[in-house]
């Protein structure tokens, strides 16, 4: 995608990785709105990026989702990128009775989101010489943590969803890239202080690189053993990725 002269709109903008893409995109002069449900979080982010706008949004909210993209298509015509990047990720237990509020915020925030926010600015960016549409996946998308069960499944949908997108848009102005990060440093699964995943500046800048030539998928190196992985010797890996990470799957 053309990183310069957009509009982006971000859903989880006030923090770890849409905070970073958010000043990345800012600092190559494009005009950014950021959101999520913490004021506090959005308003740091204005202050120490002064152009950056901001909007309350819970994602979870169909309704809300609705409201605020009519407003944002009523105030910034020339919206033209939305990101899908808000999300959660909680420890589950696929081996006994997954908690009902678990399952519903998980699937309403990390899948249903990304399908309400895309079906709500659709039709606007259509009219956009010049759109696209990012969606945050995971590489637990396509190799399933355990013991994050329902996060892991809602990512691989979200990747399959990508795709129908991408085939059904293959002849529209809009553009439809996943960014499927590896473990990065963020409050996720409190994984900021974690010196096994990516520190979150050195992802930011690789994936901005990727972005600029990516038709499909942008992926940092470190995300590729993962995404490789899918296939005949799939089971192996899952059970091999698993075993080494158990540890982390107790601490969860
Ligand atoms: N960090 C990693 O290792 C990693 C790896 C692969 C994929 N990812 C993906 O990257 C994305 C960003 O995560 P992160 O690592 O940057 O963690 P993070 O700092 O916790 O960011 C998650 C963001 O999502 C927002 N959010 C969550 N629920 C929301 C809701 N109901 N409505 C609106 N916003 C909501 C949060 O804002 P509020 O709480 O203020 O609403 C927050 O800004 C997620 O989709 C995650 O699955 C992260």
């Amino acid at each position: 995608m053309k990183l310069t002269g957009n509009t982006i709109f971000i859903t989880g903008g006030g923090s770890g990785i849409g905070r970073g893409l958010a000043e990345a995109f800012h600092n190559l002069g494009n005009k950014v709105i950021i959101s999520g449900r913490r004021k506090k979080n959005l308003q740091e982010t204005l202050i120490a990026n002064p152009g950056i706008d901001a909007v309350s949004l819970d994602v979870t909210n169909p309704i809300q989702i609705r409201e605020v993209a009519a407003n944002l298509v009523r105030d910034y015509p020339a919206l033209n990128v939305v990101i899908n990047n808000a999300g959660i990720m909680l420890p589950d237990n696929a081996d006994g009775e997954v908690a009902e509020e678990l399952l519903v915020s998980t699937v309403s925030t990390n899948l249903l989101a990304p399908i309400r926010v895309t079906s709500a600015f659709i039709e606007h960016l259509k009219t956009q010489p010049s759109s696209a549409i990012l969606h945050v996946s995971s590489v637990l998308g396509f190799v399933p943590l355990a013991g994050t069960a329902v996060y892991s499944a809602t990512k691989a949908a979200l990747h399959s969803y990508s795709m129908s997108q991408r085939y059904r848009l293959k002849d529209s102005s809009v553009e439809v890239l996943e960014i499927a990060p590896p473990w990065v440093r963020t409050d996720l699964m409190n994984s900021r202080e974690e010196e096994r995943a990516m520190p979150l500046d050195d992802f930011i800048e690789q994936t901005m690189v990727s972005l600029e030539t990516a038709t499909t998928e942008v992926l940092v190196e470190g995300a590729k053993p993962m995404r490789n992985n899918p296939g005949p010797t799939e089971h192996g890996f899952v059970g091999q990725f698993n075993d080494m990470l158990v540890g982390v799957n107790k601490a969860a």
